[in-house]
């Protein structure tokens, strides 16, 4: 039997990009995005953010589709397969490593969302001020052994999606998800936008003061274009090899990070009048989104349905993007090792878990205990999304753009010859440009910057 026939695959256009964009939309866009864009000084980090998806993280999405559809392989197998057995493949498994950090707290996060369910279903927001609602969530995530349990049912569905396989579970939730999570941010923005002060969150989110923005700012900006459309880490390299031969890549890369970016700044709208609007710290923190949603909710006829609603979606989203990222391991462990897909799932999971456990009690029992000067949970996410990340995406970048030959690339591209209408064909052109040079050299300006390599030059 041809690899091809064997492997499960996304059944249909739409099937991948709603697979594709439940990766990439997820608590990046609602939970993450806001809290660093408050933490950021709004409008001109929001900036920075666009321009790294523009040049970079569009680019490295193509050039991962490319890596992973033409090799039909898992990450590391990839870049072994097209690397001719060159040191490449150390790319792949640098995004294997990266999978376990990352899913390590956001499993964490994602627990909190299914116990805000629960808040919501007890309606236990309803009376209650900013000061009361942001206690609650304090008194919550600092918890030594609640969070946990909620973590742990979080990744044992994960588990259970990954477990069945890709098309069925993947696909079926996606498509009818992703839309309805949009129309309720929405109803959400419609809210937030004519509370009173709202315009002060407006200015917040669109009008850039730039000496607001720091070198680690800019940095934030570019890990955050790599988080949220989950690159640089082998997920969209995983997922390229389950798309069928005759998909246009070029475009369904397009389609989503259109939509990534779409939700995420529609969360920003929903999120930031009200920050103004109620009187809550735009730096407050991962904590941002539960205390300020809950209270639009508490201003909306019928938000009670509504956030219990809401609440559940946000898990789904996470649980969709959650699922990508435990699958980069799987794929690996699965046609590397020959570990049976089930053990694998479970064993990884697991090991996961346990080390998303330190980020949680970092909020309560262990805040005193520090790892490189950050608690638990930032010194994950700022060495996988700030670090490893965008030295994946570096490796992605150089690998399409100089590693192999560019023959290649253009065939899959234009899937053989097949496509040649002059959108795709300038698309690629552009393409060429981008990912050989322009987001190379962005990604490595960006380091550097942070370094402090430029500072002689700016003072
Ligand atoms: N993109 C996801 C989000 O924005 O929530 C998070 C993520 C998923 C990161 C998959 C990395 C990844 F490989």
């Amino acid at each position: 039997m041809s690899n091809e026939v064997k492997r499960d695959g996304f059944g249909s256009k739409i099937g991948i990009i709603a697979a594709a964009a439940g990766s990439a939309i997820g608590l990046g866009n609602i939970w993450k995005f806001p809290y660093i864009t408050g933490e950021n000084g709004g409008a001109a980090f929001i900036l920075v953010y666009l321009i790294c998806i523009a040049l970079i993280g569009l680019p490295v999405m193509v050039a991962e589709f490319t890596i992973g559809r033409r090799a039909q392989k898992n990450a590391v197998g990839s870049y072994r397969t097209l690397g001719s057995g060159g040191p490449w493949f150390l790319g792949g498994f640098l995004g294997v490593i990266t999978a376990f950090i990352i899913l390590a707290y956001y499993g964490v996060v994602a627990g909190w969302t299914i116990k805000y369910v629960i808040f919501s279903l007890g309606n236990n927001f309803s009376a209650m001020n900013t000061g009361e609602i942001s206690e609650l969530f304090g008194d919550f995530i600092s918890r030594p052994v609640e969070p946990i349990i909620y973590q742990i049912i979080f990744m044992a569905f994960t588990s259970f999606i990954v477990f069945f396989g890709i098309k069925t579970g993947i696909e079926r939730a996606s498509k009818i998800l992703m839309p309805l999570l949009l129309v309720l941010i929405l109803l959400l923005d419609i809210r937030a936008l004519t509370l009173p002060g709202a315009s002060a969150g407006f200015n917040f989110l669109f009008k850039p003061e730039w000496s607001r923005l720091s070198a680690t700012g800019v940095l934030e900006a570019l890990g955050h274009a790599f988080f949220t459309l989950s690159l640089g880490m082998g997920t969209m390299i995983t997922y390229g090899s389950y798309i069928r031969k005759k998909e246009n890549l070029v475009s369904t890369a397009f389609s989503v990070t259109i939509a990534d970016t779409v939700i995420a700044l529609l969360a920003g709208l929903a999120i930031f009048p009200a920050v103004f609007s109620f009187g809550v710290e735009p730096g407050a923190g991962p904590g941002l989104v539960f205390v300020t949603l809950p209270q639009v909710f508490n201003q909306i006829t019928g938000g009670y349905f509504m956030s219990i609603f809401f609440f559940i979606l946000l898990a789904l989203a996470a649980l969709t993007s959650s699922i990508s990222i435990l699958e980069v391991v799987v794929a690996y462990l699965d046609e590397e090792f020959k570990i049976k897909r089930h053990v694998a799932t479970i064993g990884a999971a697991a090991v996961i878990t346990l080390m998303g456990i330190p980020t949680s009690l970092g909020f309560g029992k262990m805040s005193g205990v520090t790892l490189f000067g950050y608690n638990f949970f930032d010194a994950y996410d700022k060495l996988a999304s700030n670090f490893l990340m965008p030295l994946g995406g570096l490796v992605a970048a150089l690998f399409v753009g100089w590693g192999i030959k560019w023959d290649i690339v253009e065939d899959e591209l234009t899937n053989g010859g097949e496509l040649k209408g002059k959108v795709t064909l300038v698309a690629i052109k552009i393409f060429k440009h981008t990912i050989r040079f322009i987001a190379p050299v962005a990604v490595l300006i960006v380091f550097l910057y942070k370094l402090g390599a430029f500072n002689a030059i700016i003072a």
